[in-house]
C-alpha cells in the first residue's frame, strides 16, 4: 500500500476530499500523516477526529530551510511515498524539493500559467477571464509552477463574486486531485519537457 504525506495550514477541504476517496477504495493508497505548519488549521482538526495520524509542526518564525528538516524528518519517518500539499501556505525550498524527486504534487485554484500566487480567484475576477478552473502539478522548486498534471476548467459568470467562483472551482478541484494522484501512483505517465504525457 502507498503512503500518502498531506501537508495544509488551514481549512483541509482538499484533504477531506481525498480522505473520502482514501477510505472508499478509490485511491490505492493510505494516509500516514497529515502534517499542518499552523496549530489553529480546522484541517488538522478533521484529521485527528478521523482518527489519522496528524501532526503540528509550527513554522512561525522559522527560517525555511530549517523548517523544511523537521518536515523531511516527519515525512521519512512516516515513509511516506506521495506529498500532496492541500492548501499549504508555504513555499517549499529547493533542498525540500530535491529530496523527494517528483513525489510532490500541489493543487492550485486557477488554470496555471495564469494567476499564480495568492488569491487565484480574485485576480481571475479582476482580469476579467470568461474560463477559468485549477490544476494539480508536481512542485518544483519555484511558485505554482512545475509540470501539469491534470487541469479542470469552468466558466466565470457575469455576476459571480469572489466566493461563488471559488466554490465552483473547488468543487472541480476536489475531484481533479484525487484523479491526479491516482495518475501519479500507477506511474502510468512520462515526462517530455514540461508534459505529462500519460500512458493508456
Ligand atoms: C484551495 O483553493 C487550493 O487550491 C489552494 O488553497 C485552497 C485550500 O483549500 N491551494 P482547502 O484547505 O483544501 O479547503
Amino acid at each position: 500500500m502507498k503512503r500518502l504525506g498531506i501537508l495544509l495550514s488551514g481549512r483541509g477541504s482538499n484533504f477531506e476530499a481525498i480522505a473520502d476517496n482514501v477510505a472508499a477504495g478509490k485511491i490505492p493508497a493510505e494516509i500516514a500523516v497529515v502534517i499542518s505548519n499552523r496549530p489553529e488549521a480546522r484541517g488538522l482538526e478533521v484529521a485527528r477526529q478521523r482518527g489519522l495520524n496528524a501532526v503540528c509542526i509550527p513554522s512561525k518564525g522559522m527560517e525555511r530551510e530549517a523548517y523544511d528538516r523537521l518536515l523531511i524528518e516527519e515525512l521519512k519517518k512516516n515513509r511516506v511515498d506521495l506529498i500532496c500539499l492541500a492548501g499549504f501556505m508555504r513555499l517549499l525550498s529547493a533542498m525540500f524539493v530535491r529530496e523527494f524527486p517528483l513525489r510532490i504534487l500541489n493543487i492550485h485554484p486557477s488554470l496555471l500559467p495564469a494567476f499564480p500566487g495568492l488569491d487565484a480567484q480574485h485576480q481571475a475576477l479582476e482580469h476579467g477571464v470568461k474560463i477559468s478552473g485549477c490544476t494539480v502539478h508536481f512542485v518544483d522548486e519555484n511558485l505554482d509552477a512545475g509540470p501539469i498534471i491534470v487541469q479542470a476548467a469552468v466558466p466565470v459568470l457575469n455576476d459571480d463574486t469572489v466566493e461563488t467562483l471559488s466554490a465552483r472551482i473547488l468543487k472541480e478541484e476536489h475531484r481533479i486531485y484525487t484523479e491526479a494522484i491516482n495518475i501519479v501512483l500507477s506511474g502510468k505517465f512520462r515526462i517530455e519537457g514540461r508534459r505529462v504525457i500519460l500512458e493508456d
